[in-house]
């Protein structure tokens, strides 16, 4: 199921973004995902995860591409009103551009996307006891992205099956940006 659902989503992405300039979809270089990004939308199939108190509501402000091939994040989360850091090191898996971390269950995740200077876009499955649901992010290098992205960001969440309603704009929340080191 997981499989299908990465590969049915990198199959749309790239009908998608087909012409696009400067995009890559495919054969990244990890090392290039280092640096300072931004949160700007977080879109999921199950949407109290990303609303106030969701455990996914998590706000990136680093990533570092580590020697050994793993992703190392650096992310923020409110907690009772309040900015908290947390961080990651996300493991590869076997199949190629996937990468795995525990965190509210078992999370699977590759990038679909990115120029690497302006966005990154992010697909996540999430499994716990069961229970599955999809997590879109899309990060920027600056505190917000262009409105043409973000409206190619509304047609690809469309694709996954996650509605406009449950795409998140976080420009016009709290990011916990003051938090930042
Ligand atoms: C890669 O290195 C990081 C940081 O040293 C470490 O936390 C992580 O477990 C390592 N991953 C693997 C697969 O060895
Ligand atoms: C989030 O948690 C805080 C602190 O526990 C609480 O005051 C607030 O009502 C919660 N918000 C939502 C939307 O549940």
């Amino acid at each position: 199921m997981k499989l299908l659902l990465l590969s049915l989503g990198l199959t749309l992405i790239c009908a998608h973004t087909e012409g696009t300039h400067d995009a890559v979809t495919s054969n990244f270089d990890p090392s290039k995902y280092s640096g300072e990004w931004y949160s700007i939308l977080l879109a999921s199939d199950q949407k109290e995860k990303i609303e106030e108190n969701g455990s996914m509501r998590v706000f990136v402000e680093y990533i570092h591409a580590l020697k050994n091939s793993s992703l190392g994040f650096k992310f923020h989360i409110i907690i009772n009103g309040v900015c908290a850091a947390i961080e990651f090191v996300c493991d590869k898996t076997e199949e190629d551009g996937v990468y795995s971390v525990e965190y509210d269950g078992h999370n699977t995740f590759k990038v679909l996307e990115t120029d690497y200077d302006n966005y990154i876009i992010f697909y996540l499955i999430n499994k716990n006891n069961g229970n599955t649901f999809q997590l879109l992010e899309v990060y920027g290098r600056a505190p917000d992205v262009s409105s043409e992205l973000k409206k190619k960001i509304v047609k690809l969440c469309e694709k996954f099956g996650i509605v406009k309603e449950n795409i998140l704009d976080l420009t016009t929340v709290d990011r916990c940006i003051q938090a930042r080191g």
